[in-house]
């Protein structure tokens, strides 16, 4: 049987990147999927080309009406919600100093204040259904810092944090909330951050133990297990897709 037969997802970011891979694959094995992002064109396209299991519907991570509304309709369309794959995310390069709080606020507002407003909003939901998967997307901006990156790693060391509390709480009612953590993945994320032009991230690839970025269906991967019944036994816990990147750390003496 598949992996995700008769489960229902809502995947957040879910029109493009990691987020659109992660639709592909739950759909594929047998989720319905509830696609929710900002781009209603590239959503809405998704959801048509990935046929009758695949929704989609117009949300705004920080916003907590949204939120209260995409749950509600959810439920009414699909009956359930088992899996939240709170996925959406952005990414702003800035010096600490050049930081304006309206910068590092807008980032904390999705990555941070969503994933809290989604992992809240499913809580009844999914308790009523006896159980659920919960999974947040974090980084190795969650476990490790680099220069530039003060508001995304502040959200992404959040995103860990909260995911264990979550689970702290949510575990006596079958609910499992795990986090996920890639390393660099080729998606549009960075050149979105860095303006809007192509980006080269082979030269960041090379520097990791697989010598590579990642592609955006092996994090899928990872969540397609996650979301599945297969790791019954997960919870409150990190999950590395990174190609070796925290493997190592500064004084690497190969260079
Ligand atoms: N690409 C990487 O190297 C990388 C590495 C580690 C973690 N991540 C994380 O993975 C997740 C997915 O990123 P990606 O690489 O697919 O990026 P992406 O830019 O390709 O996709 C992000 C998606 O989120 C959507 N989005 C942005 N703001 C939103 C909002 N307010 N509400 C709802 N949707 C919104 C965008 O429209 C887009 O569809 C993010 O949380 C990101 O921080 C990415």
């Amino acid at each position: 049987m598949a992996d995700l037969a008769g489960k229902v997802a809502i995947i957040t970011g879910a029109a493009g990147g990691q987020g659109a891979a992660a639709a592909r694959r739950f759909i594929e094995e047998g989720a319905q999927v509830m696609i929710a992002d900002i781009d209603d064109v590239k959503g809405a396209a998704l959801a048509d080309e990935l046929g009758e299991h695949a929704h989609y519907r117009h949300l705004d991570v920080g916003n907590e009406e949204q939120w209260a509304d995409l749950v509600e309709e959810t439920v009414a369309l699909l009956g359930k919600v088992d899996v939240l794959v709170n996925n959406a995310g952005i990414l702003m390069f800035s010096a600490l100093a050049d930081t304006t709080l309206e910068q590092y606020e807008r980032v904390i507002r999705i990555n941070q204040v969503g994933t809290f407003l989604g992992m809240r909003s499913v809580v009844k939901p999914m308790t009523a259904a006896g159980g659920g998967s919960i999974i947040n997307t974090s980084s190795i901006e969650g476990l490790a810092a680099v220069p530039l990156l003060v508001a995304y790693s502040s959200s992404k060391f959040a995103i860990r944090g909260m995911s264990k509390v979550a689970a702290m709480e949510l575990g006596e009612v079958g609910i499992r909330v795990n986090s996920v953590h890639p390393g660099m993945i080729d998606t549009n994320m960075v050149s979105t951050a860095a303006g809007g032009g192509e980006v080269d991230l082979s030269p960041a690839g090379r520097k990791v133990a697989l010598r590579r970025v990642g592609r955006p269906e092996e994090i899928a991967e990872v969540l397609v297990f996650l979301a599945s019944d297969k790791s019954s036994y997960c919870t409150g816990a990190e999950f590395v897709a990174d190609g070796g990147a925290t493997a190592t750390h500064a004084f690497n003496f190969a260079g």
